[in-house]
């Protein structure tokens, strides 16, 4: 069986990573990794690749940035020849970026079943651009891993097939635990002088909260409240760095007192950081899911999230920029949440998504596959 496995962005490598590991040593299979070349930047991209072990790309489809049509369209354009050169019979899409919808048509298209890994997430605002990802891609693919019960419940609400779903857990934590080790050993921490438990980790890149100069200013501000509390340490994202310069905000940010202004940092290093935070502060999607494992409190700086679960059973809790400090202040005092793990996500859900996809094989016909 032939299987290309996509990945686009930052938050795709650690999806991606641990179905290769489980995938590259099957026989029955045969594995192109195809990178549609979103994230490009060194610390974006060849970092992850390097910690989490993956060899470089089979394919590289070197798109780059642009508008949601350029970065889609172009992605479907390169994709579309890739898959008519050399024709895959299971395309493998993960999380809500750009390439997932972009490679998810391509193969809807061409009939060449397409699999999600990490689908049913909606956080029900259209206005983000990712939630038009994730309910273009599950209306169309054809099988559906999920993390959780919720997920399963909104394909359920959405008229998808139950024999198109399989609840797999969250692929995000198979990566922490393959790296587990070497993230306890890196040093990051004590390279950047910060004592375990003593420090705000912060990481912000959302459109609505960096795009605005109203909106980032207002953010900025808080950050260098809470920084006068506990040393701060922020690794910007490019598109925050961007709008940071752009806006004239970028001096504030630099001279804040206690506020370390870092370049994005690898998996390892980053994890090394969260692990160790008495707090963090982000808009992230997997920093969400990746603090209620870990049990470490979450400020999350949005109105919705898709991923409910970190709040119900875990240690997330949605903010606005004005509740940012009182919501730190109660942390600090003590009140910290109290989160469980959720089910499945237990480092296992690359084996399920591995199994699933040999159940399947022996009841798909060849003749739809080639
Ligand atoms: C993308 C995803 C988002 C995900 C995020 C993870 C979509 C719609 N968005 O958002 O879901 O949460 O990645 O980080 O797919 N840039 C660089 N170097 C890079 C990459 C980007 O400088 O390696 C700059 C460029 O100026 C670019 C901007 O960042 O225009 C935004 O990048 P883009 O990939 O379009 O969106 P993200 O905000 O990264
Ligand atoms: N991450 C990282 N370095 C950083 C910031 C984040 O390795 O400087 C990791 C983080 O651990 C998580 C993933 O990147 O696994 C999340 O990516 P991001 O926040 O960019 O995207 P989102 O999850 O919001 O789509």
């Amino acid at each position: 069986l032939r299987i290309d496995l996509i990945a686009a962005a930052r938050p795709n490598f650690m999806k991606v990573a641990p179905l290769f590991h489980a995938l590259c040593t099957q026989s029955w299979c045969r594995l192109r990794l195809v990178h549609t070349g979103q994230h490009y930047d060194r610390n974006m991209s060849e970092a992850f690749f390097r910690d989490l072990k993956l060899p470089s790309p089979d394919l590289n489809l070197g798109v780059g940035s642009g508008s949601h049509a350029e970065q889609t369209a172009n992605v479907m354009l390169a994709y579309e020849r890739a898959c008519v050169d050399d024709r895959p019979n299971l395309i493998v899409v993960v999380g809500d970026v750009n390439a997932t919808v972009a490679c998810t048509l391509v193969g809807a298209k061409l009939c060449i079943p397409v699999a999600h890994l990490e689908a049913g997430l909606r956080s029900r605002d259209r206005r983000m651009p990712e939630e038009i990802n994730r309910l273009v891609t599950d209306a169309v693919a054809d099988i559906l891993w999920t993390p959780s019960p919720d997920a399963d419940e909104n394909l359920a609400a959405e008229g998808i097939p139950p024999e198109k779903v399989t609840r797999v857990g969250n692929i995000m934590i198979d990566s922490y635990e393959l790296m587990r080790e070497r993230i306890d050993a890196s040093g990051e921490r004590s390279r950047l002088g910060l004592e375990k438990r003593e420090y705000v980790v912060v990481t912000l890149h959302r459109p609505s909260n960096v795009d605005g100069p109203e909106s980032l200013n207002s953010l900025i501000s808080q950050l260098t409240g809470i920084a006068a509390r506990l040393p701060l340490v922020f690794p910007v994202h490019p598109r925050t760095r961007k709008n940071l310069e752009a806006f004239g905000l970028w001096p504030k940010l630099i001279e804040a007192h206690d506020l370390q202004v870092i370049e994005p940092l690898g998996y390892v290093d980053f994890m090394n950081l969260v692990c160790g935070a008495r707090l963090i502060i982000t808009d992230s999607g997997g920093v969400q899911e990746e603090t209620t494992y870990l049990g470490i409190p979450c400020l999350t700086l949005r109105a919705t999230t898709e991923r409910p679960i970190t709040i119900t059973e875990g240690t997330n809790r949605l903010v606005t920029a004005a509740e940012l400090v009182p919501a730190v202040d109660e942390i600090l005092a003590g009140h910290r949440p109290d989160g469980r793990k959720p089910q499945l996500w237990d480092g296992h859900a690359a084996a399920r998504v591995m199994a699933d996809i040999r159940n399947r094989l022996l009841t798909v016909p060849h003749s739809a596959t080639e």
